[in-house]
């Protein structure tokens, strides 16, 4: 497909990985009714093709994206924004994508651009990573799932501090707090990502479907009843050929091969 706000490429370096970028030079990639909802068709797409298995979304290096677009927002009314469910449809289509997402921020991720990184599986920033939930400023609040999950990532104290002062946070605060998973130079954050996704998905695509499920178990419900899920899906996976392939090549110290099946 081809899209106006995104550019969507199958890099030949990294062999099963979907890179999206978010392409809206003139606004900081802001975030609109319109690339959201190019991101849910793209995501869908590569959800759709077996040869995918992992998907990394990335900006430009000044910004992954500066928020929800502002100039669209400005004018609309509470019916407005309640009729359309403002961002939900596209937020949505990131929470269920079933395979892994890795965001790779450079510069700002501010808003709603923090908050689609944080719905993405994990972050990996360049050292100019700027994170932060300005909308105080903008006398709102967060739209898409900034005061749940920076809470989450980060705790209530440093949460309470991002978004009543709006102030950001750099690559190395984010990663000390538990918000980045790890840090790379600016201009090899892309290509560190890839390599990463294409680890990914090199693995078996119905145990990283199964890992990203129990990860995610874990942020909705009680440590029992988490425990007793991973059980469930650990000795389902004896069901799949790939836990023989993955143990036969151990034992037999090769590769595995996993087919998906
Ligand atoms: C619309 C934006 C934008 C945004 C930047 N631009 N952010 N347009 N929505 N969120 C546009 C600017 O208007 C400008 O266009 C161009 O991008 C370049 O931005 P500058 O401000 O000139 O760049 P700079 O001086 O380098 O400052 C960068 C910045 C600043 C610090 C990131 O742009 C900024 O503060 N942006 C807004 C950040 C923000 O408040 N985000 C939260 C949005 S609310 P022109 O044409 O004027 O040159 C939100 C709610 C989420 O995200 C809830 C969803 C439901």
């Amino acid at each position: 497909a081809q899209f106006q706000t995104l550019i969507v490429e199958a890099p030949e370096s990294a062999p099963g990985v979907t890179l999206i970028r978010l392409n809206r030079p003139e606004a900081l990639n802001a975030l609109n009714t319109a690339l959201l909802g190019e991101l849910a068709q793209a995501l869908a797409a590569a959800q759709a093709d077996d040869s995918v298995g992992c998907i990394v979304l990335t900006g430009s290096a000044k910004a992954f994206a500066a928020g929800a677009d502002i100039k669209e927002m400005s004018d609309k009314t509470y019916a407005q924004m309640f009729k359309a469910d403002f961002f939900t449809a596209g937020a949505r289509a990131i929470e269920q994508c079933r395979k892994p997402i890795i965001a790779a921020v450079a510069g700002y991720a501010l808003g709603g651009g923090c908050e689609l990184a944080m719905m993405c599986d994990f972050i990996l920033a360049a050292d100019t990573a700027k994170f932060g939930q300005p909308e105080i400023n903008l006398g709102v609040a967060p739209g898409i799932g900034g005061t749940q999950r920076l809470t989450r990532f980060v705790g209530k104290s440093k949460a309470m501090d991002m978004i009543l002062t709006g102030r950001m946070m750099g690559a190395e605060e984010a990663e000390r707090s538990g918000l980045v998973s790890r840090i790379f130079p600016a201009d090899s954050l892309v290509d560190e990502t890839l390599a990463i996704a294409a680890k990914i998905a090199g693995q078996s695509p119905l145990a990283v479907a199964m890992n990203k499920e129990l990860v995610e178990a874990a942020y909705e419900t009680t440590l029992t009843t988490g425990v007793a899920l991973e059980r469930r899906l650990f000795h389902s996976l004896f069901a799949f050929e790939d836990q023989k392939e993955g143990m036969t090549a151990f034992v037999e110290k090769r590769k595995p091969l996993f087919k998906g099946a």
